[in-house]
């Protein structure tokens, strides 16, 4: 075959085909328009079905929830609540008590028989003296069951604009029932939440968030498979304003600057400290009126609650953030908290100033491991 004959030419461009892209620069180019289109809808699916995963956890906690007995968005009066008759409410003490360490128990029990009076009346005051129109947040009677468990038995309680202020409570107190009715989570037979001076109990979860009501989830619930940034971009997935989330990617990481070391470190992979802290940070993503917070130190050591904490004070302190906050570590929740309420088996048992509560000696008994 004659070198430059037709045929060898042929030959050679089977051999070593010609494209475009062999040279430098464009070869570059195409390769990264490939990476592209191949990453780009795996990285889509990944986050869409994370996150379907998200909502049915969610679905799922919901429907264990009896169906109320009245029509929904009924404003009726409900039938006042029976008094330690509900047969339910064994089950729910019976189960509470199990839970609780035996230090501490007869302490709680006694608090409860010496304040069960002033409870009542305290509740009645608050409900009363605190119109929706005042706080932030404000809870009334709230009647909340899981099928036929009598979670909360009548919780009254309110958040005022700026305020940090604090559930405390043993396990099975119904601190996170409290908080899944305030975001949407679970519906109460009888009973309202208003928020900004407007009704919400009943409203949709993802309504909520974009209205500011974001929760950090006891647990932390992040998406383990997706990276730290994937994560917070879960938690702007309501918003359009992009270059606010992109300032407030920069606000959390200033916040946390742990999650900008680890930006693209799978979340699953991350220490529980450094969890809650993204946990945290994709709530702030969703940029909230009032946070929730469920249990931020659970499982961490005492340096890292120090610096959650110190951040919970921060968001507070210099951006205004009103913040509820549920802790079984009652010495620091008091600590950061400008008000307490003390919840036992689904009530409320003792409220004030957290610097007053946090003197009290029944609650240094109970809860913050005194005699
Ligand atoms: N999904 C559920 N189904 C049935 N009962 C539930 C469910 N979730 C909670 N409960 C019950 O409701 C009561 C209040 O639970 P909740 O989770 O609110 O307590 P908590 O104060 O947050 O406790 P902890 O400090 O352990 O988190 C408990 O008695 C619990 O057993
Ligand atoms: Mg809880």
């Amino acid at each position: 075959m004659r070198s430059g004959s037709a045929e060898s030419f042929r030959a050679n461009k089977r051999r070593v085909p010609f494209y475009p892209w062999r040279t430098g620069l464009a070869r570059q180019r195409w390769l990264a328009a490939r990476r592209r289109l191949w990453h780009t809808p795996r990285r889509l699916h990944r986050i869409n079905s994370v996150a379907l995963h998200e909502v049915t956890i969610r679905m799922s906690e919901e429907t264990q929830q009896q169906p109320p007995q009245a029509p929904s968005g009924d404003t009726q009066p409900v039938s006042p609540q029976p008094e330690h008759s509900a047969a339910s409410e064994s089950h729910l003490e019976s189960t509470s008590d199990e839970e609780v360490s035996s230090r501490g128990t007869v302490a709680r029990q006694r608090m409860s028989q010496r304040i069960a009076a002033v409870d009542s009346q305290a509740q009645q005051a608050d409900a009363a003296g605190r119109t929706a129109d005042e706080a932030l947040l404000a809870l009334n009677d709230l009647q909340v069951y899981y099928g036929n468990i009598h979670a909360l038995k009548g919780i009254s309680l309110h958040v005022g604009r700026g305020e940090v202020v604090t559930i405390i409570g043993a396990n099975g107190a119904g601190k996170s029932t409290t908080l899944k009715t305030i975001s949407g989570l679970l519906k109460p037979r009888s009973g309202t939440v208003h928020y900004d001076g407007r009704r919400i109990d009943g409203v949709a979860a993802e309504t909520l968030v974009a209205r500011g009501i974001v929760q950090a989830p006891e647990g932390r619930r992040i998406f383990a498979n997706l990276t730290v940034n994937e994560n917070l971009d879960m938690g702007a997935y309501l918003r359009r304003d992009r270059n606010e989330i992109e300032r407030d990617r920069e606000r959390v990481f200033t916040l946390f600057p742990r999650l900008k070391e680890r930006r693209r470190q799978r979340a699953g992979t991350m220490s529980g400290g450094e969890q809650q802290m993204l946990a945290i940070g994709r709530a702030l993503m969703s940029k909230p009126r009032v946070l929730l917070l469920d249990e931020p130190s659970l499982g961490l050591a005492p340096v890292l609650v120090g610096q959650i904490f110190e951040v919970i004070r921060q968001l507070n302190s210099e951006e205004g953030l009103t913040i509820l906050l549920v802790e079984q570590n009652a010495a620091v929740a008091l600590k950061t908290a400008h008000r307490a309420y003390v919840l036992e088996t689904g009530r409320v048992v003792m409220q004030g100033p957290a610097e007053e509560l946090a003197t009290n000696p029944e609650v240094q008994a109970a809860y913050l491991g005194g005699n």
